[in-house]
This record gives structure tokens, sequence and C-alpha cells, in this order.
């Protein structure tokens, strides 16, 4: 069972009126921090009402303390009864979701050979089977609200490189997840979309990126630099929106140009 809400709702005076809200609702799971909490900053910003779910109860109540408009959710997206329980949970406290941002995720590396089944399992279970379970369960309430689904995968899972053959794979499986979503759902008028994030520098990249791979990233990406929370946080603000109202089954790369060089030698620069 999914533990429930765990931190007080504010600020939602039009549910208690009308038993749904006026404004529109992104559930995030993931964001108790790094890209997840950008993301549900900005899209507070922007005037959305938020969901936002994780598995770290302690990390999760301290974000979401003091969020306007923002409501906490304990719930592991791997397990399905805990979305299931989740899903409700956010319809009753809320009436609708309008925006699913797929993003919880887990990063761990290591070569073929060395990668036992429960860790195959492990990053699968949450970055592939997440993203599943979490837009299944809330598609009854997507096709009333005709609304969208970002999901997060990574430039892991358009290019290949050693030590990522669960999470590599599992992202590369989120972005024809999407696809296959964007094809199903465009007859209820609900969009999906897929955003690849280049190197960011959160708890979770920061745990498998030494200084020699920070330096060899920036060799490698046209920009030069890492990207922040925010930026990509701005990419699935757009795609959630009505801006992006003719966009779907598309992947965007938030990757400072890391994906468009093929031959990326530093040598070769100029
Ligand atoms: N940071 C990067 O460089 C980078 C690059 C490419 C893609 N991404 C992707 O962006 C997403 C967010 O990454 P981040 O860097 O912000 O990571 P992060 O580790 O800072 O945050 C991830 C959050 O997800 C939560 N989480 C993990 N497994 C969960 C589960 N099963 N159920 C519920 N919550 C769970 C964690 O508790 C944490 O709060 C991930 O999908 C990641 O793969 C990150």
């Amino acid at each position: 069972m999914c533990p429930g809400p765990i931190a007080p709702l504010r600020a939602v005076s039009s549910l208690r009126q009308t038993g749904r809200m006026d404004r529109n609702l992104a559930l995030v799971t993931g964001a108790a921090r790094g890209i997840g909490l950008a993301t549900t900053r900005l899209m507070l910003d922007r005037g959305w009402t938020v969901a936002m779910i994780d598995r770290d109860g302690p990390a999760l109540d301290a974000a979401a303390d003091g969020l306007r408009d923002a409501r906490a959710f304990l719930c592991d997206v791997s397990d399905p009864d805990q979305v299931a329980a989740m899903i409700d949970d956010v319809r009753t406290a809320f009436g609708r979701i309008d925006a699913v941002v797929n993003n919880a995720g887990v990063a761990l590396f290591g070569p073929i050979e060395e990668t036992g089944f429960d860790t195959w399992r492990e990053v699968m279970a949450t970055n592939l089977d997440g993203p599943f379970l979490v837009t299944q369960a809330a598609l009854p309430a997507l096709k009333e609200s005709r609304g969208s689904v970002v999901n997060i995968a990574s430039i892991s899972g358009l290019r290949a490189s050693t030590l990522r053959v669960a999470y590599g794979t599992s992202k590369a499986a989120v972005i024809q997840l999407t696809k296959q979503q964007a094809a199903e759902f465009g007859e209820f008028g609900i969009r999906a979309n897929c955003i690849c994030p280049g190197p960011v520098r959160t708890k979770l990249a920061m745990a498998v990126h030494t200084q020699e791979i920070v330096d060899a990233y920036h060799d490698a990406i046209p920009l030069n630099r890492y990207g922040s929370e925010k930026e990509i946080a701005s990419c699935i603000a757009f795609l959630c929106s009505d801006e992006a109202s003719y966009v779907t089954g598309q992947v965007l790369a938030a990757d400072g140009g890391f994906e468009a060089t093929g031959v990326g030698l530093p040598a070769l620069r100029g």
C-alpha cells in the first residue's frame, strides 16, 4: 500500500468548493531533489499545482516544506500497488492530473561481466517499470484532462558507453516507451515526449562522476559545461505546456550539444 500523503495540503481552496481544482496539476516523480525538485519549483512558478512523488520520505518532506501549492506523496514508483494507491490519493486530493513527469531514476554503473541480475532489475524497476506503471495508472485522469506525459531518459539512452549496460539500456527503453505512448495516446489528445539530459551536477550524477569524468565531459560537450537542474526543468515545463500542443512522440536532448557531435575528439578542435 502507498503510505499516502505526508505533507499538509495548502492553498487548494477551489478543490474544497468544487471537488476539482481550477489550477493544472503536474505529478512529478523523484521530486525530493535534483531535477525533480527544480521541475516542481518551476511548475509552481508557472501557476501549476504539483503532486511531489518520491520514495525518500524525509527528503521529500523537507523538499515540500514551505512550497505553496505542492503536496508530497510517498511512493516507490517501481511497486505497482504503491503506484495504484498513490494515483488514487492524488486524484482524491486534486480531482485531476494534467501532466505526468516520470523523472525518478537510479544510476548503478558497472561492466557487463560484473552486473548482477539484482542490479539489472533494480535499475529497470525504477527507470523503466516506474514510467510504465505511473503513466498507465494515471491514464484515466489524463484522458479526462487531455494531458501530457514527459519521460526523463538520458544521453546514455542515445549513445552507448562503458559501464552503463543497465542504465543506458533502461534509458533507451524509456525513449521507445515514449514513442509507444505517443502512438497510442494521440487519439485521446494526450501527448507523450521524452527529454534526454546531459550531465547535471545532482546527487545521482556526482555519485558516479569523478573529476576526471567531469573534465572529459566538458571536452566532449560543445557548450563545454554541465547543464543545470533548471535548464532541464525548463524543457520539461515547455513540453507540459500548451506551447507544445502539437509536439508528441519527440525526444529532446538537453545536453549542450553532446549528442550532435559524432567525432568529438578534443584534438580535432580548432
Ligand atoms: N543528473 C544527471 O546528470 C542526469 C543525466 C541524465 C539523466 N538523468 C535522469 O534525470 C532523472 C533525475 O535525476 P537526478 O540527477 O535529479 O537524480 P537524484 O538522485 O538527484 O534524484 C532522483 C530522485 O528520485 C528518487 N527515486 C529514485 N528511485 C525512486 C523510486 N523507485 N520511487 C520513487 N522515487 C525514487 C530519489 O529518492 C531522488 O529523490 C533520473 O531519471 C536520471 O536518470 C540525470
